[in-house]
C-alpha cells in the first residue's frame, strides 16, 4: 500500500475526528500517503479528493463533527453508475485503499467497492449504537452523556414544577442511546423499540409513586418507539398529571468527544491503517470485551445485534 484515502459517511458522530487523525498519523508514520475524500460517498463520486498531512489533522481530536464532513448519498446507494465512477476515480488517485468511517448504510456502500475488487476497511462511527458486531460505535458514549447531561436540567425543572417530562432522543431501530442514558440518568420509564410498551402500566407506576410522595419523573423515548407526543398526551390522559415533552434531536450528535470515543477513535484508526498495511482487507473493526478486534464486512453486517435485556431489566427494578 502506497497511497490510502479515507472519508466519513452517514450521521456525524463525536470521535470520528480522532479517527481520521488516527489513520492520517498511523499511515503517515508508516511513509503512506493518506487522501481524504470530503463528504462522504457524494465526495467519492464527484472526485472531491484533497491530500492530507500530520498538520491536517492537529487541533482536532477534541472537536465533535467530521473535518471531512459527511453526506447521505443516495445516488451511490441506488446507482451502478456512481459506484463505477467512484471505482474510477479511486484509480485516478491511485489509491490502494479505501478507510470508511460510520454506520450500517455506509458499510453497506463499503462492501459494493468491494464488489469492484477495491481493498476497504470500515471504522463505526455513529452514535446509534446499532451495528451488532461490535460492542461500542465512535460517538455512542458521547451521545449518551449529552443525554444524561440534559437529564439532570430537566430533572431540576420537572421537580420544581412537579411534572412528568418525556425525553425523546436518537435511535432509530436501537434503543441503546435511551437505554443506557435513561438508566445513567435514573429514568422512571425507558421505551425503546426493543420492548412493546404499556402505557397503563406506566400510568400505574407513576400514580404509585406520586402517591408515596414522588412528584416528578422522567420518561425516556427512543424515537424509533413513534409518536412522543401522543405518548405524552396519553400520560397526562391516564394520569392526570401535568406532562411535557423534550425533543432532543440534533444536539445528541455534537459536542467534544468523551474520552472514551477519542480512545476507539484512535485504536480503530490505528487498526484500520495497520490491516491495509498488511493487505488484510474487506473487514470492519470493533470492540469485544474491551478490545480492539476486526471481523469480515460481510459477517459483521449478517450478525444480529443482541439486546441487553439485563440491563433492561435492572432499568425496571431500580425506577420503581
Ligand atoms: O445515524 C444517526 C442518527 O443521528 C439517528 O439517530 C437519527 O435517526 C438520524 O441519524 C438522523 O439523521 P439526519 O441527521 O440525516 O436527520
Amino acid at each position: 500500500m502506497r497511497r490510502i484515502a479515507v472519508l466519513t459517511s452517514g450521521g456525524d458522530a463525536p470521535g470520528m475526528n480522532a479517527a481520521v487523525r488516527a489513520v492520517v498519523r498511523t499511515a503517515v508514520y508508516n511513509n503512506v500517503e493518506v487522501y481524504g475524500v470530503q463528504r462522504g460517498f457524494k465526495g467519492l463520486i464527484e472526485g472531491d479528493f484533497i491530500k492530507l498531512n500530520v498538520s491536517f489533522v492537529g487541533d482536532i481530536i477534541h472537536r465533535g463533527g467530521t473535518v471531512l464532513r459527511s453526506a447521505r448519498c443516495l445516488e451511490f446507494q441506488n446507482q451502478e453508475s456512481c459506484r463505477k465512477c467512484a471505482v474510477d476515480l479511486l484509480n485516478v488517485f491511485q489509491i490502494d485503499g479505501l478507510i470508511v468511517i460510520g454506520g450500517d448504510g455506509s458499510f453497506r456502500g463499503m462492501t459494493s467497492l468491494t464488489e469492484y475488487g477495491f481493498s476497504t476497511i470500515g471504522i463505526p462511527g455513529t452514535i446509534d449504537n446499532d451495528l451488532a458486531y461490535t460492542d461500542f460505535t465512535i460517538g455512542f458514549d458521547t451521545a449518551v452523556n449529552t443525554v444524561v447531561e440534559a437529564m439532570s436540567k430537566l430533572r431540576d425543572t420537572t421537580s420544581s414544577h412537579e411534572r412528568i417530562t418525556i425525553v425523546e432522543v436518537m435511535g432509530r431501530r436501537c434503543g441503546d442511546i435511551a437505554l443506557y442514558a435513561g438508566l445513567s440518568g435514573g429514568a422512571e420509564a425507558i421505551l425503546i423499540p426493543e420492548v412493546q410498551y404499556d402505557l397503563s402500566q406506566i400510568a400505574e407506576q407513576l400514580i404509585k409513586s406520586n402517591n408515596r410522595g414522588k412528584k416528578q419523573s422522567i420518561i425516556v423515548v427512543a424515537e424509533g418507539v413513534g409518536n412522543t407526543e401522543f405518548i405524552s398526551k396519553e400520560i397526562n390522559h391516564l394520569t392526570g398529571f401535568d406532562t411535557m415533552t423534550t425533543i432532543l434531536g440534533h444536539v445528541q450528535r455534537g459536542g467534544n468527544p468523551s474520552s472514551r470515543d477519542r480512545l476507539l477513535g484512535s485504536m480503530m484508526g490505528n487498526r484500520a491503517v495497520d490491516l491495509l498495511l498488511n493487505n488484510i482487507t474487506n473487514r470492519v473493526v470493533g470492540v469485544k470485551d474491551n478490545q480492539i478486534m476486526d471481523m469480515d464486512i460481510n459477517d459483521a453486517l449478517r450478525s444480529k445485534k443482541r439486546f441487553n435485556r439485563e440491563m433492561y431489566n435492572l432499568s425496571k427494578v431500580l425506577s420503581i
